[in-house]
């Protein structure tokens, strides 16, 4: 993956904690929250890595939304993103909300599976102890989960490995 920006939110919690993880292995990629990327930024780099949490969808269309998201797929289409290619990855609690683990990723890859972008980085569902989750197709989630609170020894080895798959795509 040549030109990488890597665009997250939350921030101060487990997903910008995740996302620096995953610049500084990078190779300390540029990484900003989506509240501060420009249409500059999105026009200039290729290659795309997404994160973000979960913690409920039914906010995602509403106008009293506070989350930046809708405002960021927006600048998504100013741009244009069919010749981009985006990995995922997203953060939650496999224990705590079993029925639901990092359904927040499925929703972004909705949104950038509509415009067209190439998405690649799926992460096999072994290992994880959740019962259900939207981010899941067959054996794969659409990207990387990850989960600190239940898991968080395991992450690292997960970075490092996702990121030698989603380099070498
Ligand atoms: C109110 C609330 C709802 C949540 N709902 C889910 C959920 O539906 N599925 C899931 O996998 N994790 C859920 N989580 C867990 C968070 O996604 C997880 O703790 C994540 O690491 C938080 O990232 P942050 O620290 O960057 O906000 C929820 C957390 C909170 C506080």
């Amino acid at each position: 993956m040549e030109k990488t920006i890597l665009m997250y939110w939350p921030t101060a919690g487990n997903v910008e904690k995740s996302a620096k993880t995953i610049a500084k292995q990078m190779g300390n990629i540029e990484a900003k929250p989506i509240n501060e990327v420009s249409l500059d930024d999105l026009q200039s780099y290729k290659n795309y890595i997404l994160g973000c949490s979960t913690v409920g969808t039914s906010t995602w269309d509403s106008s009293e939304n506070q989350d930046p998201w809708p405002n960021f797929m927006k600048m998504l289409d100013k741009v244009g993103i069919n010749n981009k290619t985006v990995a995922l990855f997203g953060l939650g609690d496999q224990i705590r909300w079993p029925q639901h683990f990092v359904d927040g990723m499925a929703v972004i890859h909705e949104q950038i599976k509509q415009r067209g972008a190439k998405i690649i980085g799926r992460w096999p569902v072994k290992g994880y102890d959740h019962e259900e989750s939207e981010a899941q197709e067959g054996g794969f989630f659409v990207g990387l989960a990850l989960d600190e609170d239940q898991q968080a020894e395991l992450s690292l080895e997960r970075i490092k490995l996702w990121i030698k798959q989603i380099t070498s795509d």
